[in-house]
């Protein structure tokens, strides 16, 4: 029996592409220059090393290599892209950067805008792309998931520079029957009451331009954050998101193939782990070589995880990111990878 037509459609996770820049700075390197050592890092974070965006590439040209690998792999012409959005907190255009990566990929017809939610930011693009999809106003859309975080921290700050790395990652999408539902059920959150214990605020700087008339000088003081604060958060709430999602889908963790957590600490994917009683290898990390690139962590993963053949067509996950707001969010998903 044919199927009834719906002008609401299922969403299918299509292609997936990565990249990270060139240059990398190990936990000793980084010891030479700041009084912190391999030792304390790897044990307090499980991060080895990270990847620092050099002088011959920018975050937009990681973005395009990344948007542009995603594009292949689904065997996609990339004007036939409806939607681009570029999760990222630190754009080389104010403006927005993802006009300029539509325009390299040569996506003429596509609308694309960035969209900012620091950590959470692909997660929560995910999501808003995949609404524009289901509702039926667009058909293919790539969600690039990209920061720059090695601009913003203090270097001589030991307590967030050997924290935060570069990357980018992106994800296709295309509206399909529902047989081949591809975003299952999401949840997601924002608490800004408790936005202060992680921060990229402007710099207070005025300057008198007229007499009585001053105006802001632009400009953005280092990452600010309360580590442990900020850890308590994540392991309350991303498995308290994680198990109402689970829940609300009818889904047992035992049936998940993958958790794909937002990469900031591996104790803390650790911990998720536990909590669910799933073996700490069903939790994705590729944390140890990268650090926590922000919005880029999950599609740099779930990429590394397809092309290596762990990921595979059919796999159910459930991913949730968290980060600065406070935001954090989970979505359960089921890749398909391109016909
Ligand atoms: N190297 C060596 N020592 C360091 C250090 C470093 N890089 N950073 C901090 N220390 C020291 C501290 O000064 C402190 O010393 P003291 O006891 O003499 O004062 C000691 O190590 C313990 O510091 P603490 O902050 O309690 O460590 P921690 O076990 O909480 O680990 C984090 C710190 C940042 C790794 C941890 O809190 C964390 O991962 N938080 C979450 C961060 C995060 O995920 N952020 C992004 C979210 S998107």
């Amino acid at each position: 029996m044919a199927e009834t037509p719906s002008i609401f459609s299922g969403v299918a996770l299509v292609g997936s592409g990565s990249a990270t820049p060139t240059q990398s700075l190990s936990n000793d390197q980084l010891g030479s220059r700041v009084d912190t050592n391999d030792t304390w890092i790897r044990t307090r974070t499980g991060i080895e090393a990270r990847r620092l965006i050099g002088a011959d590439e920018t975050l937009t040209s990681l973005c395009c290599k990344a948007g542009a690998n995603a594009i292949a792999m689904s065997g996609w012409e990339p004007e036939s892209i409806d939607l681009i959005l570029l999760a990222t907190s630190t754009p080389d255009d104010l403006f927005g950067s993802a006009p300029e990566i539509q325009a390299k990929l040569g996506a003429k017809n596509a609308v694309a805008f960035d969209l900012t939610a620091a950590c959470s930011g692909f997660l929560f693009s995910l999501v808003t792309a995949a609404q524009f999809l289901k509702n039926g106003s667009f058909k293919r859309a790539l969600v690039i998931g990209a920061d720059q975080l090695s601009s913003w921290v203090d270097w001589s700050d030991r307590r967030t520079c050997v924290l935060f790395g570069d990357g980018a990652g992106a994800l296709t999408l295309e509206t399909t029957n529902t047989s081949k539902e591809g975003i299952l059920g999401f949840q997601l959150k924002t608490d800004g009451s408790r936005g202060n214990c992680l921060n990229l605020k402007q710099k207070e700087r005025r300057e008198s331009l007229l007499d009585g008339i001053s105006h802001q000088v632009g400009g953005y003081e280092p990452i600010q954050m309360n580590g442990q604060e900020v850890y308590k958060f994540a392991v309350r709430e991303v498995p308290a998101i994680l198990e109402t999602l689970l829940k609300r889908t009818n889904t047992d963790p035992k049936h998940l193939d993958w958790m794909l957590l937002h990469q900031a600490n591996q104790r803390i994917l650790d911990a998720v782990a536990d909590r669910f009683d799933i073996p700490h290898s069903k939790v994705l990390s590729n944390l140890a070589n990268y650090g926590n690139t922000s919005a880029a962590t999950i599609p740099l993963m779930l990429d590394e995880a397809v092309k290596d053949g762990r990921i595979k067509p059919g796999h159910l996950i459930a991913t949730s990111g968290f980060g600065a707001g406070l935001s954090w969010g989970a979505a359960l998903v089921r890749w398909q990878g391109p016909d």
